[in-house]
């Protein structure tokens, strides 16, 4: 009935035709690039598990700030590695910790940078945990008030956007109100909604030296067999406040993705995190995948799943793929 008079390989015989067809398009404006403080000045130390990402001090973070602001990429995200780790994860709401001192060299030196920051404990608590632990429990309650003093630190030095990545309940309206307590009611919250217990986090924590001491975080990130609970936590994010979420890790869970671009007529994103990048890079490495074509790929095919924006580890080198 249709052939011959239909032929779909007519639209794609060219490559301006194809252009002028394709439905999807990355650009460097979906684009956020993670980072990660240490303390100290002048360090700059390639991640063995995230090759071509860096260890980099305050004053490195702004110099890497400012390239990317050059590079046209609109944001990043910082994370960081503290001096001291202890059972409450003091440093991670510090005035003097490393996220708070990168904040403020990044507004100075790259203002037209978007700084978001990740609001979560585990990189700062000796156990490893994203919340209090007692016994063998991570505690929810408790955890929110240094979730929020956090959050307030991270505001008080100038960060343009909070990101919640615990998956304590209730924490994104514990940030809001101790947020609007504070003045900083104009501060949006990116929450990390529907966050997965993966095991595609691996070499993040090698990077972020935010394993835990002991079992695992599946007591309170979800159960990768859940897609109707993860569209629940994005659905009590939005209730709580949240203005921008987030679908992670993103390649298997493209269908999260797809489900919550079809739910919520709200800013979503996907994180396309380190086992996804570190794939990547290992296969290519050995030759066995095309690393630019694998990875632009990839980001094209979240952004067609939905997303708005994704947080990449690719994000410089494809700011100059997608310009
Ligand atoms: C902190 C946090 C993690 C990631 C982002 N924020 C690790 C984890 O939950 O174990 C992972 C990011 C990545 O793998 O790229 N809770």
């Amino acid at each position: 009935m249709s052939f011959p008079i239909h032929r779909l390989r007519r639209t794609r015989s060219s490559l301006p035709l194809r252009r002028l067809v394709a439905e999807t398009r990355v650009t460097v404006d979906d684009l956020v690039y993670p980072l990660f403080v240490v303390p100290g000045s002048g360090v700059r130390r390639e991640i063995s598990t995230l090759p071509g990402c860096f260890h980099l001090s305050p004053d490195q973070v702004a110099e890497e700030g400012l390239a990317c602001q050059d590079l046209g990429l609109p944001a990043v995200l910082l994370f960081g590695l503290p001096e001291h780790k202890d059972p409450l994860g003091s440093e991670g709401y510090s005035e003097r910790g490393v996220v708070q001192q990168a904040v403020r060299a990044l507004k100075q030196q790259a203002p037209d940078l978007l700084v978001i920051t990740d609001v979560c404990l585990c990189e700062y608590t000796s156990h490893g945990h994203c919340g209090v632990v007692q016994g063998d429990k991570v505690l929810n309650d408790p955890t929110l008030e240094l979730l929020s003093r956090m959050a307030l630190s991270h505001a008080q030095a100038g960060a343009d956007v909070v990101a919640p990545s615990d998956m304590m309940d209730g924490r994104v309206a514990a940030l809001r109100l101790t947020l609007d307590e504070q003045g900083f009611d104009e501060l949006p919250i990116l929450s990390y909604a529907a966050k997965f217990a993966s095991a595609f986090y691996g070499p993040f924590r090698e990077a972020a030296g935010s394993a835990p001491a002991f079992g695992d975080r599946r007591s309170y990130q979800m159960d990768p067999a859940n897609a109707r609970e993860a569209l629940r936590e994005i659905a009590l994010d939005l209730k709580e406040g949240a203005d921008l979420v987030l679908v992670k890790p993103a390649l298997a869970y493209l269908d999260i993705v797809r489900a919550a671009r079809q739910e919520f007529p709200v800013p979503l994103g996907a994180y396309n995190v380190s086992g996804e990048y570190a794939m990547v890079k290992a296969a290519a490495a050995r030759g066995w995948i095309d690393e630019e074509r694998v990875a632009r790929e990839m980001l094209l095919s979240i952004k067609r799943a939905g997303a708005d924006f994704v947080i990449t580890y690719f994000a410089k080198d494809a700011a100059g793929w997608f310009k």
